[in-house]
């Protein structure tokens, strides 16, 4: 019998976590922590916390363990708890909607606009009701949620928007960070991440200086001034993440302008195929933590492109109402048929700083490879394949701008 092959290491990786490395000033920073000896709430943490809030043009910025505590600690401290509703989206990593649960509040899943990924606020308006305590918005891949409409709501029925920005780390909006329009937004660091710690890390930011000291006493067992003020938590960022963090913020830009120019790569070499490639409001500032495409056929898609050397990758491949732990809460009234579609069709496109021009055709000749293969031009979805964002009711039609 003939052994099976080995496994083929790709020609282009999703990730390559090592082409943006920064290993000896990382190494630098985590000595210094070490010397000091300060591991929780360490200098670096406060330092940290100045710089992150400065980059998102924020008053304060509180850090955390992971962007999962991030939220929920936010939630906390805009009052989310048992009885409520929370606004948000199905299309989204599972955490988004586990954060919710672990307040007590009941998440109710909106559809997304199929053009940008992100929450459609006709639906958000629709899904509120006398018990929603908060709008959870999530900056799908990377593209801010409408955060001028969605602020307005919020403004509209007195409903605090807490974003989850865990892909949006340089995401901007009308050319401000997408962060200054929502109350609270939270960031995960997971290493992958825009911004990646060397392990997990989270953090908030507001202008809201409440908010800011209740997530502050959240996250620290419930302390404040000495005084155990309300039953909290430990979700307390590690001075080595911050110092991690703090070494690599100085990068975030050039690492994003890097991202753009592969997602401009991939639209030049792929506006022809038929493929829906992504598409974005001319507001935003897409911060491209993803490249996702979409094909009817996505799972063949893949395969071939596994067959020619690219590892893509599916984020995420059931939407979190279909999960079963998730099954019993309520969706907006139209249903969520464009979360669906997403969740059947998205496909990544491996995309991280440090992607070569090489490595961008590479991918490019296997997608047309495979689509020979899969069945020629795909027609998915209601996506473009263009780059424009088709008319929809509550937003006027704009070209994509990066
Ligand atoms: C959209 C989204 N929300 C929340 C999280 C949770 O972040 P963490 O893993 O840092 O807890 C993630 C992490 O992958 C995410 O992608």
């Amino acid at each position: 019998m003939t052994p099976p092959d080995p496994p083929l290491s790709p020609r282009v990786p999703f990730n390559d976590l090592g082409r943006s490395a920064l290993t000896d000033t990382l190494r630098a920073a985590v000595e210094e922590v070490i010397a000091a000896g300060d591991f929780i709430h360490g200098r670096a943490v406060n330092a940290f916390e100045r710089q992150f809030a400065a980059h998102n043009g924020a008053a304060h910025c509180v850090g955390t363990s992971s962007g999962t505590s991030a939220l929920q600690c936010a939630l906390a401290a805009v009052g989310c708890g048992p009885g409520d509703e929370v606004v948000t989206v199905s299309a989204t990593f599972v955490a988004t909607a586990a954060a919710i649960v672990h307040t007590g509040a009941a998440p109710v899943f909106a559809d997304i606009d199929p053009a940008t990924r992100t929450i459609r606020p006709d639906q958000v308006r629709a899904a509120i009701s006398a018990r929603t305590r908060a709008i959870v918005p999530v900056h799908l891949y990377g593209h801010p949620a409408d955060p001028g409409e969605l602020a307005a709501i919020g403004a509209e029925y007195g409903i605090p928007v807490v974003a989850d920005a865990s892909h949006a780390h340089g995401a901007t909006w009308e050319g401000r960070p997408a962060a200054q329009y929502a109350d609270v937004s939270c960031f995960s660091f997971y290493p992958s991440k825009n911004l990646g710690a060397i392990g997990d890390a989270g953090a908030l930011v507001t202008d809201d200086p409440d908010i800011a000291r209740r997530a502050r006493a959240l996250r620290d067992h419930g302390r404040q001034d000495g005084e155990v003020v309300t039953v909290g938590h430990n979700w307390r960022m590690d001075t080595l993440q911050a110092a991690a963090l703090g070494a690599k913020l100085p990068h975030l830009d050039e690492w994003i302008a890097s991202r753009q120019r592969a997602a401009d790569g991939y639209r030049r070499l792929l506006a022809d195929t038929g493929l829906a490639l992504p598409a974005g409001s001319a507001e935003a500032g897409h911060a491209y933590h993803l490249y996702v495409v979409r094909h009817p056929e996505r799972d063949a898609l893949r395969a071939e492109l596994a067959r020619h050397g690219v590892d893509a990758r599916v984020h995420y491949p059931r939407a979190v109402h279909d999960l079963a732990p998730f099954r019993a809460f309520r969706t907006a009234p139209e249903g969520l048929p464009e979360t669906e579609a997403l969740a059947r069709q998205c496909l990544s496109l491996p995309l991280f700083p440090g992607l070569t021009g090489e490595d961008i055709h590479t991918v490019a000749q296997a997608v047309r490879a495979a689509l020979r293969t899969v069945g020629g031009r795909a027609t998915a979805s209601t996506d473009p394949a263009d780059g424009t964002v088709p008319a929809h009711p509550h937003r006027p039609t704009a070209t994509a701008r990066n």
